[in-house]
């Protein structure tokens, strides 16, 4: 079995999110999601709207995802490859070759955001709306 991994905050999930969880999905048969933590958050400068159990629950509905680790710290890449033996680690390509120190353990693809989408733009539509 092909495992894919992949890392994120995910907060107020949108099709951009779902978009780059289906692509992923598809590079092979099992989708690992790294989902960052509230105090991991905090250590990567972002607040989240959503609660890391919601995002979870969220993450969980999502037909492409088949299971769900938590994310506490940028060290824990190595670890969780070769503990779930992983054979694909992916990225939206805002990280590009930020994870390429990865190669050495499986291969590494960042794969292109799908534009005019992002939690941070949601949070200001919805700022200015209401
Ligand atoms: N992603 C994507 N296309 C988008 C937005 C996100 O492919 N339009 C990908 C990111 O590249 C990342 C994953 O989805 O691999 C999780 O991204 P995350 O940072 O949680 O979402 P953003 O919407 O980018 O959040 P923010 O605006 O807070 O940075």
């Amino acid at each position: 079995m092909k495992k894919v991994i992949t890392y994120g905050t995910f907060d107020l999930i949108h099709y951009g999110h779902l978009y780059l969880l289906k692509r992923a999905r598809e590079l092979g048969d099992y989708l690992i999601v790294g989902l960052s933590t509230d105090k991991f958050n905090k250590v990567k400068g972002k607040t989240c709207y959503m609660p890391f159990e919601k995002r979870k629950e969220l993450l969980e509905g999502i037909k492409y995802v088949d299971l769900i680790i938590p994310e506490d710290s940028w060290e824990q890449k190595i670890d969780d490859i070769k503990n779930y033996e992983v054979s694909v680690f992916v990225m939206g390509d805002d990280w590009k070759n930020k994870f390429d120190y990865l190669k050495e353990y499986c291969e590494v693809i960042y794969l292109s955001r799908t534009p005019e989408i992002s939690t941070t733009k949601i949070k200001e539509i919805i700022g200015k709306k209401f």
